[in-house]
């Protein structure tokens, strides 16, 4: 099983969205049993709670499940995650800058528009201070994104389907 884990900083808005699209994906192409995904923030300033309710709303307009609480990026996900896809550049300084502090190598760190074709900036804008339109915003970027990184994943598996 190959483990994805997304990170923002709050784990309320951005990275279970891009969690539930992800797990919405694998279970639509039948790849459950090669891939699995779980969330998580650098920040603890959220820990335990549900996603954001313009998260959830986004979600179901989609109609993508999301049964997330949030919580902090520990020392196992950097050391079991096969994948650690950052939403933006502070959130990818911040994995660094840990996976540097308990020594652990890791060379599939990515941002998740790195996977957008033409992306015209690298970075899931942070929707947290603004309106409902951000977050729609942030579902288009995600979708299109995680339908190629999932394009780049089964390339890199030898999965054919
Ligand atoms: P997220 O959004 O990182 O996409 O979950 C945010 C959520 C909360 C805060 C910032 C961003 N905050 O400052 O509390």
């Amino acid at each position: 099983m190959i483990k994805v884990l997304f990170v923002c900083l709050g784990n309320i808005c951005r990275s279970p969205l891009a969690e539930g699209i992800f797990n919405h994906k694998i279970r639509k192409y039948g790849l459950e049993n090669k891939f699995e995904s779980d969330s998580c923030g650098t920040s603890d300033y959220h820990i335990g709670e549900l996603p954001d309710d313009r998260t959830l709303k986004c979600a179901s307009k989609y109609q993508i499940p999301i049964n997330h609480r949030a919580r902090q990026i520990n020392r196992v996900d950097l050391r079991e995650s096969h994948y650690l896809i950052a939403m933006d550049f502070s959130n990818k300084r911040n994995i660094e800058s840990l996976l540097e502090k308990h020594r652990i190598k890791h060379d599939q760190l990515f941002l998740i528009r790195e996977f957008q074709p033409g992306a015209e900036e690298l970075e899931v804008p942070d929707p947290y201070y603004g309106g409902e339109d951000g977050f729609e915003k942030v579902y288009q970027i995600l979708d299109n994104s995680i339908e190629h990184f999932l394009e780049h994943l089964k390339q890199s598996q030898n999965i054919y389907v």
